[in-house]
């Protein structure tokens, strides 16, 4: 049950008004510019995988819902008459500097948690046309991250000892 200072929030936060043009189209291309770098960088990662392996799968699907993101959050922007930026967030360059498997799935998942963090603050916020769409990316973040938690070490291990024996 809630508390009366929980229903006053939630309730609050269920009437906060709309975010305006500029502070909403701020928002839609900082997502862009963290999904372009985490969709960049996930194909890099792939290409020091074998193809079809059960952990190239497993990263391909996440970066298949990064580039998907992409492309709704340029819609969204169009939608609203803003500008998509063309920038990649910092997070690819300095996802490259990694070489572990450990490290870069605990940096991916560090920024999946970012941006799943980044939407629910700002979803009461959102204009009413584009909450279903960002709401289904929150979960979609919050699903890859344990899909991600699920990946064996181990079989990362095997599958790629040389860079593994580096890190
Ligand atoms: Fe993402």
């Amino acid at each position: 049950m809630k508390t009366g200072n929980e229903a006053i929030t939630t309730t609050a936060r269920a009437w906060a008004p709309c975010m305006a043009d500029e502070e909403y189209g701020a928002f839609l291309n900082q997502l862009l510019e963290a999904e372009r770098a985490g969709a960049k960088l996930l194909s890099a990662y792939l290409d020091e995988l074998p193809l079809d392996s059960a952990e190239w799968q497993a990263i391909r699907a996440v970066q298949v819902d990064e580039a998907r993101n992409c492309a709704v959050l340029i819609h969204l922007l169009l939608a609203a008459d803003l500008t998509p930026t063309a920038a990649v967030g910092s997070f690819y360059g300095r996802g490259l500097a990694i070489q572990g498997w450990h490290e870069r799935l605990e940096f991916l998942n560090r920024g999946q948690a970012w941006v799943a963090k980044r939407i629910a603050a700002a979803l009461a916020g959102i204009p009413e046309n584009a909450r279903t769409a960002l709401q289904a990316m929150h979960e979609s973040h919050i699903a890859n991250i344990r899909s991600c938690e699920a990946l064996s070490m181990d079989e990362l291990k095997r599958t790629s000892p040389a860079r593994w024996s580096r890190a």
